[in-house]
């Protein structure tokens, strides 16, 4: 029978923006707090992830994740994190950001955090089928030095899954500025890291924020929705093939941007540039892989075949050596047109 919703919920999906940190389930979150006698501000479940805007979202974000403190518990909450979006949304590869330094205030060492993560990946990916690698979060709220220091501690503590660097949080003034993070990028982009840059996403940003992230070389901008202010840099953007990963359900969720027929994201389409729907944080945002792509896309007007290219622009966007995402390609191409006549 017919049933375009699950068609959108069941093709094959990469994700390019997850936070590790935002998409703990509450209950685990509850439970590990409880576990190791930290602090949160409620431990109701239910009520864990409510919270108004960006600044109090990272605060709810920070408590989490002081509750993920034994090697286990990021194995736990990794795998959890993959499991969930393997079912609601058919996650087959995803290149998700983890913060090491908001663990670091509870005595958690980069190497605790970075083998449990990878511990939660390899059985993720031996159980479901689903592959991950990682990207490490510059945390933006604490100075320039720090991001130095973290990158210097990823470059001399390699794992094969670290492929690439990239932010959370906002600057102290509450700001993006990825311009303040030159130093930490340049040193990683010479260690052959790959960037990214959150740029482009909160109220206060402007396209000149965006612009920043192109000037420090991300060909990956994490949201952007404020390149839109600037046809200058929409066109410098398009001209370089920069990708978005675009977050509608966070969006509309912190930005009040819940009218999707007028979303930034559906301009940025309609303006040529490259896009990926992504969760950003799914279970702190209330919102899953399957529901980007299914609710977003016939709220947004768009196609199925526009589905099917944003499926493979993730893909193509991927950090995963040509070869694999050749490989990748193929087999989303085969499983559409399965979908498609199973579903359509
Ligand atoms: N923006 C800024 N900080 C964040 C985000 C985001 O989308 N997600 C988690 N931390
Ligand atoms: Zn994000």
């Amino acid at each position: 029978m017919a049933d375009p919703v699950e068609y959108l919920r069941r093709i094959p999906k990469v994700e390019l923006h997850c936070h590790l940190e935002g998409s703990v389930r509450a209950e685990t979150a509850v439970e590990l707090a409880r576990r190791h006698s930290v602090t949160l501000p409620t431990y109701e479940p239910s009520e864990l992830y409510d919270f108004d805007g960006i600044v109090e979202f990272l605060v709810a974000y920070v408590a989490v994740s002081r509750s993920i403190i034994d090697r286990e518990d990021f194995a736990r909450v990794t795998y959890e994190s993959l499991e969930d979006q393997v079912r609601l949304g058919n996650l087959r590869y995803r290149e998700m950001f983890f913060n090491p330094t908001n663990h670091y205030a509870d005595g958690v060492s980069y190497d605790t955090c970075v083998d449990g993560v990878i511990d939660g990946i390899r059985a993720a990916e031996t159980d479901l089928g689903v592959r991950c690698n990682l990207i490490v979060a510059i945390n933006k709220s604490e100075p320039p030095a720090d991001a130095v220091a973290l990158v210097e501690q990823v470059i001399a503590s390699p794992r094969d899954e670290i492929i690439g660097i990239g932010q959370d949080h906002l600057t102290p003034d509450n700001l993006e500025t990825p311009q303040l993070f030159a130093e930490a990028y340049e040193l990683a982009k010479r260690n052959g890291l790959n960037i990214t840059a959150h740029a482009g996403e909160i109220d206060a940003s402007t396209s000149a924020d965006v612009a920043a992230a192109l000037d420090l070389g991300c060909l990956r901008v994490d949201h952007g929705y404020h390149i839109l202010d600037d046809e200058a840099v929409v066109a410098r953007a398009r001209d370089a093939g920069v990708v978005f990963t675009g977050c509608l359900h966070s969006s509309a969720l912190l930005y009040g941007w819940d009218d999707f027929t007028a979303h930034p994201i559906r301009t940025m389409i309609a303006e040529g540039l490259r896009m990926t729907f992504n969760t950003d944080d799914p279970t702190m945002l209330n919102t899953d892989l399957g529901k980007e792509y299914a609710e977003g896309c016939p709220k947004m007007g768009l196609t199925n075949e526009q589905a099917e290219e944003i499926a493979l622009t993730g893909v193509d966007a991927s950090w995963l050596p040509d070869d694999e995402k050749a490989e990748m390609r193929e087999e989303f191409l085969r499983e559409m047109a399965e979908l498609r006549s199973a579903l359509l």
